[in-house]
């Protein structure tokens, strides 16, 4: 109930504008975003590369309503790419599509998102799409096929069909750099469909980020119950494993996490031929943990001032947040 009410929330235009606006924004946003600029992103990116964690950097924004806010959007990606590759940063962009004017119309989403594929393929970094709610997911998987074809044309991706427990070296930049698969989609255990997404995608060599979801769907299209969602979790984790291309297991619950190393494990696959994902400022001791273990972790860094759609989701994951939102309200 709480979760829906939260999620409700988050798409509420005039509460957005007041909350993003408000003063106690920066305490309300500290934990969970890097800051309002690039140069604040980069700072935290530097800082978690010191701590040999990969990073992915979110420029705050979604739903965009007019061409030149998805020109401006595509901008500061474009700025982000390339500040990652003058100071080879350990870092890639997560773009959502509605930022790009996928709601305006496909094409100029497409036209926007090949522009920065294309810009990634030269700096050599790449670019992961994130997924957004299920009237989104046709148009998304589309369009992220047609960049990878693009960016195939003429060729064959080299490890589709291959299980990545047969790459060999290092494969964060061996699949994803070096075989020019250059774009990555999130995929949502919580949908239905998500198990025949992931078998195209796995035909197609595109690259899966693995998640639970984050928005309010209807029971029509996503498993009602959190004991569904994380039994799925586990069997799309396991697909991506034996047939996937370097999959990204996005979670931070410890169970999913400890089914995946146990079947990686059991497989005799590398842990270098996977990685955790995690967002900024959630489960730090996890985080630490993984990479203590040797494993591979990237953090999602949201950076910008549309936060609060962004915050909001966060509140509805984990509602014991609110409290800790309201204990540093009081402390000011
Ligand atoms: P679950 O929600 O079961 O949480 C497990 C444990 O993690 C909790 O018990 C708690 O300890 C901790 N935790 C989880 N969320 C927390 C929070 N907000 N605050 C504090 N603690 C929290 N979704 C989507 O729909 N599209 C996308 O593209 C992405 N992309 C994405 C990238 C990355 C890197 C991550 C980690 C997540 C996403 N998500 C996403 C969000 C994802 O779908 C999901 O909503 C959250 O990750 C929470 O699910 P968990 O797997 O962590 O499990």
């Amino acid at each position: 109930m709480l979760r829906s009410t939260l999620l409700f929330l988050s798409q509420q235009p005039r509460l957005r504008r007041w909350t993003e606006t408000s003063a106690a924004a920066s305490i309300l946003t500290k934990r969970f975003v890097a800051g309002r600029t690039l140069e604040d992103a980069l700072d935290v990116t530097r800082r978690l590369n010191a701590e040999r964690i990969l990073v992915t950097l979110d420029h705050l924004g979604e739903n965009v309503t007019s061409i030149a806010e998805a020109l401006a959007s595509k901008q500061a990606y474009v700025e982000a790419l390339r500040r990652i590759a003058q100071e080879k940063l350990e870092a890639c962009i997560s773009i959502k599509l509605t930022q790009f004017g996928l709601n305006l119309s496909e094409q100029l989403c497409l036209d926007n998102s090949m522009e920065i594929i294309k810009i990634a393929q030269e700096l050599d970094g790449f670019v992961e799409v994130d997924m957004e709610s299920h009237e989104y997911t046709d148009r998304t998987l589309r369009v992220v096929e047609e960049l990878h074809n693009c960016l195939w044309q003429g060729g064959r991706a080299p490890l589709a069909q291959e299980p990545c427990s047969m790459t060999n070296g290092n494969p964060v930049n061996r699949v994803l750099l070096e075989s020019r698969a250059r774009v990555r989609v999130a995929i949502q255990a919580y949908l239905r469909r998500s198990a025949d997404d992931i078998e195209s995608l796995c035909r197609l060599g595109v690259p899966v980020r693995l998640c639970k979801g984050a928005y309010r769907e209807p029971p029509a299209v996503a498993f009602p119950t959190k004991a569904q969602v994380n039994e799925s979790y586990k069997r799309l984790g396991e697909a991506l494993f034996e047939r996937g291309v370097y999959p990204a297991l996005a979670t931070h619950d410890p169970k999913m996490i400890d089914h995946s190393l146990a079947f990686a494990a059991g497989r005799g696959i590398g842990k270098d031929s996977f990685e955790f994902q995690m967002l900024y400022g959630i489960r730090r001791d996890l985080q630490r943990q993984l990479v203590a273990d040797g494993h591979r972790l990237r953090l999602y860094v949201p950076y910008g001032d549309a936060w609060y759609p962004y915050l909001m989701r966060r509140l509805a994951e984990r509602p014991a947040n609110l409290l800790f939102l309201a204990k540093n309200l009081f402390r000011r």
